[in-house]
C-alpha cells in the first residue's frame, strides 16, 4: 500500500507564521509527508526545508533571539536543535526548564522569528557532549543499566523524561499553530551497536503518543545501509546525514532503499568540523560546503546545515569520542560554523546566503555585522589556596569518605571534573627493583608521592603504569579528573569515570580516603576569608592551585576571550559562571569565550582552577579576538 498520508487539522486562534498577528479566523495549520510527490507539506502547501543547527544549550539565553534572526537572515527556514536530558534533570530528583533552560522559550523565540523548528529530543544525543547528553545518575540509580537499549530500568527513566519534555512542547507541535514540524526519534540509533529493534519502537511509541499527527516523526543515519538498517524504524520517516566529502547522488540513492518515495532530506549536512584536544582545529572548505549545498537544493532536497551555529560547551559539557582511542572535544563548539561561537558571521555565511537566494527569497532584512568585544586587559591573579590544603577541602570537598575500592564518580553523586584519592602504599619488596603502579585512569590522573608530583596518568595516552623510584615512598595522591563521558564510538556508552584497579606490585592498594570536589561556580565570597600564602609557580609540583583576579569594565559590556596561552590546564570563572576547560599545554584552543552576559559594569571576578603550571608572572589577559588553531 502507497503510504499517503495528509492531514488537516483546525486550529482557532493562534499565531500564524507568517503574520504574527493574533487572528481569530480558523486556520489550517498542518506539517506531513506527501508521498507520491516527494514533497513535504506545510499546511497543505509543498514545501522544503532549508534548516540549521543551533543548540540552545551552548550559549546564554540573551543570545538566542540574536542568533535565530541572523539564521533567518541568511535565508534559512527553519531551525534544528537537540534537547539536553542533562540539563532539563541534572539530578534525579531535580528538573530544570527556566532560564537557559527554557526550551519552551528558544522555540516561541524561533516562531517570532519566522523560523520552524526540528526537534530532537534524543534521549540519546551524541552531540560532542558529556555522555551524549544522558545524564550523569543514570549510572549511579541503576550502575548495571544497558542504555539504549529495551532495558526497563532505563525506559523508565527516559519516559519520564519524555513526557516532561513533551507535555510542555506539545501546544508548540505544527498541527497545534506552533512551528515544530519534525521531531527526531533517538540519535544516529545505527552507529550503535546494540542495533535493539524493540527499543526503537518502544521509544517511537512514546514519543508518537504526544505528537500524534501534529508534527512528522524521523530517524537520522549516516548514508550507509547498515546504520539505517538499524536506526530506522517502521512509520518514522527515514533520513540520512553527510557532509561535503561524499557523493550526494550516491547517498540519496542509499536513502531511497529504504524511502522509496517521499522528499530526500539530510538531517546533518556538515558546515564544519568537531575538534579535538591535541588535534589541530578542524576546518571545512566554504567552496565545498556551497557546491554540496547547492547540489542537495538543486534536487528538491531539505538539508540541515549543522552547526549553522555551534557555541560553546561551557562548565564540563564537552564530551568525548572514541575514534580508536579516547579523544576529548574542545570547550569552544565553533565547528568553523558559518556563524563563530561569538555569533558572528563568516564568509561561509554569506555564501552560503547567496546560494539559499538561488532557491528560496530571502527576508527583507538587514544582514549582521561582526559585534565589538572587549578589549578588558591584563589581570593578575593571586593564588589563594592549594586544592590539598585542609581549608580547600572543607570549602570545596563535597563529599569524604573511606573505601577499600576507590568508588567511582557516579557513585560519590558527583557528576563532573575532580576526586582526589589517597591511600598509604604497602611496604614494598626489597628484592625486587621494579615496584610497578598500575592504575586505569578515567580519564587522567595527576599521581604524587608524599606530597610531590610525579606523573600523569591519561586514558587518551593508555599510560596506566609507572614504577617508583623510591623504595621508601609511603603515601599516594591520584588527583583524577574527567575529560567528558564518550558521546561517541561504537562500544558501551556506560563511561563510569575514576580511578580503576589501583595496584602496586599487583597488589590491591586500599583503604582509601576519597574526597570529592564540587566546582559547579566558585563564589569570590567563598575565597574572601582565605589568608594563606602560596609561592609556588610553574610546574606545581605541590599540587592545584586556585586563583583570584580583578579587573573592571566600564561603558558598555562586550564578548571577550581568555587568553589561557601561558598557563597549564583548568577552569575558569567568571563572576561565577563556568567558562569551562582550558588546556593550553596542548591546545589548539587557546582562548575561551567569554559571552558579555557573564560581564558587569564595574568591577568583575575571575577565579582559575590551574591543575598544572602557573606561569611565573601570574598574569593572563583578555583579548578581542579567539585563538582556536593554536598548532
Ligand atoms: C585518611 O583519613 C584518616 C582520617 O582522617 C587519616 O587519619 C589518615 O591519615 C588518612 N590517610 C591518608 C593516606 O591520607
Ligand atoms: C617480593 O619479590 C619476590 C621475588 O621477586 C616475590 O617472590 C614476592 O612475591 C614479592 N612479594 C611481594 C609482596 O610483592
Ligand atoms: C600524551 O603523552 C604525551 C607525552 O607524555 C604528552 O605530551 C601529551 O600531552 C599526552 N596527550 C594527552 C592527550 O594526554
Ligand atoms: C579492572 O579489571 C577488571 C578485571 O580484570 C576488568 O574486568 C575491568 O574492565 C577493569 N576496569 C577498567 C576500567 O579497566
Ligand atoms: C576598579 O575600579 C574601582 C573603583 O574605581 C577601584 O577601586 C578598583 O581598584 C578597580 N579595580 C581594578 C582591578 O582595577
Amino acid at each position: 500500500m502507497l503510504k499517503t498520508f495528509i492531514l488537516v487539522l483546525s486550529v482557532s486562534s493562534i499565531v500564524d507564521q507568517t503574520n504574527t498577528k493574533e487572528t481569530n479566523v480558523v486556520n489550517h495549520k498542518s506539517f506531513a509527508i506527501d508521498y507520491e510527490n516527494n514533497k513535504f507539506l506545510l499546511d497543505g502547501k509543498p514545501f522544503r526545508y532549508i534548516s540549521g543547527s543551533f543548540h540552545y544549550f551552548r550559549t546564554p539565553r540573551e543570545y538566542w533571539k540574536d542568533r535565530l534572526r541572523k539564521m533567518r537572515t541568511a535565508g534559512l527556514n527553519a531551525v534544528s536543535t537537540y534537547v539536553e536530558w542533562s540539563l532539563h534533570q541534572p539530578e534525579v530528583n531535580k528538573w530544570v526548564w527556566d532560564g537557559d533552560a527554557d526550551i519552551v522559550e528558544f522555540i516561541k523565540l524561533a516562531q517570532e522569528e519566522n523560523l520552524l523548528v526540528l526537534l530532537r529530543p534524543g534521549p540519546y544525543i551524541c552531540a560532542e557532549r558529556d555522555f551524549g547528553g544522558f545524564p550523569y545518575w543514570l549510572l549511579k540509580e541503576v550502575p548495571d543499566i544497558k542504555l539504549r537499549t529495551s532495558d526497563a530500568r532505563y525506559l523508565k527513566y527516559t519516559e519520564e523524561y519524555l513526557r516532561q519534555l513533551l507535555t510542555r512542547v506539545e501546544p508548540l507541535l505544527r498541527g497545534k499553530g506552533g512551528p515544530i514540524i519534525m521531531v527526531q526519534v533517538e540519535n544516529e540509533y545505527g552507529s550503535f551497536y546494540a542495533c535493539d529493534s524493540v527499543y526503537m519502537s518502544k521509544l517511537k511509541e512514546i514519543i508518537k503518543s504526544y505528537v500524534k499527527n501534529h508534527a512528522v516523526l524521523y530517524t537520522t543515519d549516516g548514508s550507509n545501509r547498515q546504520a539505517l538498517r538499524c536506526g530506522h524504524v517502521s512509520d518514522v520517516y527515514a533520513t540520512i546525514d553527510f557532509g561535503t566529502s561524499s557523493n550526494v547522488r550516491e547517498n540519496f540513492k542509499i536513502m531511497r532503499e529504504f524511502e522509496p518515495k517521499g522528499p530526500l532530506v539530510n538531517s546533518e549536512f556538515y558546515s564544519g568540523w568537531l575538534s579535538h584536544w591535541g588535534e589541530s582545529f578542524q576546518r571545512v572548505e566554504t567552496k565545498m560546503v556551497i557546491n554540496v549545498l547547492d547540489e542537495m537544493l538543486s534536487v528538491g532536497a531539505s538539508v540541515n546545515i549543522y552547526m549553522f551555529y555551534g557555541g560553546t560547551n561551557f562548565a564540563y559539557t564537552s564530551g568525548a569520542n572514541i575514534f580508536g582511542n579516547y579523544t576529548p572535544d574542545l570547550t569552544s563548539y565553533d565547528y568553523d560554523a558559518p556563524l563563530t561561537e561569538a555569533g558572528d558571521p563568516t564568509p561561509k555565511y554569506f555564501e552560503i546566503r547567496k546560494t539559499i537566494s538561488k532557491y528560496l527569497s530571502l527576508p527583507d532584512m538587514p544582514t549582521p555585522v561582526i559585534s565589538s568585544k572587549g578589549k578588558y586587559g591584563i589581570v593578575s591573579m593571586r593564588p589563594v589556596i592549594q586544592l590539598f590544603d585542609p581549608e580547600a577541602r572543607y570549602l570545596f570537598g563535597s563529599v569524604k569518605i573511606q573505601a577499600n575500592v576507590p568508588p567511582t564518580f557516579e557513585a560519590l553523586g558527583l557528576s563532573n571534573w575532580l576526586v582526589l584519592y589517597e591511600a598509604n602504599l604497602p611496604l614494598m619488596n626489597n628484592s625486587n627493583n621494579n615496584q610497578e603502579l598500575k592504575a586505569t585512569p578515567k580519564d587522567r590522573a595527576l599521581i604524587y608521592f608524599d606530597g610531590k608530583f610525579s606523573t600523569t596518568l591519561s586514558r587518551s595516552n593508555g599510560t596506566r603504569s609507572i614504577y617508583l623510584k623510591s623504595k621508601s615512598t609511603k603515601e599516594i595522591k591520584l588527583l583524577v579528573e574527567t575529560q567528558g563521558r564518550v558521546n561517541f564510538g561504537n562500544v558501551d556508552v556506560e563511561d563510569f569515570k575514576g580511578i580503576f584497579n589501583v595496584t602496586l606490585n599487583n597488589i590491591d592498594i586500599s583503604p582509601w580516603n576519597v574526597t570529592g570536589f564540587r566546582f559547579d561556580s566558585i563564589s569570590e565570597f567563598a575565597l574572601g576569608s582565605i589568608k594563606s600564602c602560596i609561592t609556588e609557580t610553574e610546574t606545581l609540583y605541590t599540587g592545584p592551585q586556585i586563583l583570584i583576579g580583578h579587573f573592571n569594565v566600564t561603558g558598555e559590556v562586550s564578548d571577550t576571550f581568555l587568553n589561557t596561552a601561558s598557563w597549564g590546564k583548568g577552569i575558569a570563572f567568571i563572576n561565577g559562571h563556568n567558562l569551562g576547560r582550558y588546556w593550553s599545554l596542548i591546545g589548539p584552543q587557546l582562548t575561551l569565550y567569554v559571552p558579555a552576559p557573564y560581564l558587569i559594569i564595574g568591577q568583575n571576578c575571575l577565579i582559575l582552577v590551574e591543575l598544572e603550571y602557573v606561569p611565573k608572572n601570574h598574569k593572563i589577559h583578555f583579548q578581542t579576538n579567539p585563538v582556536l588553531d593554536y598548532p
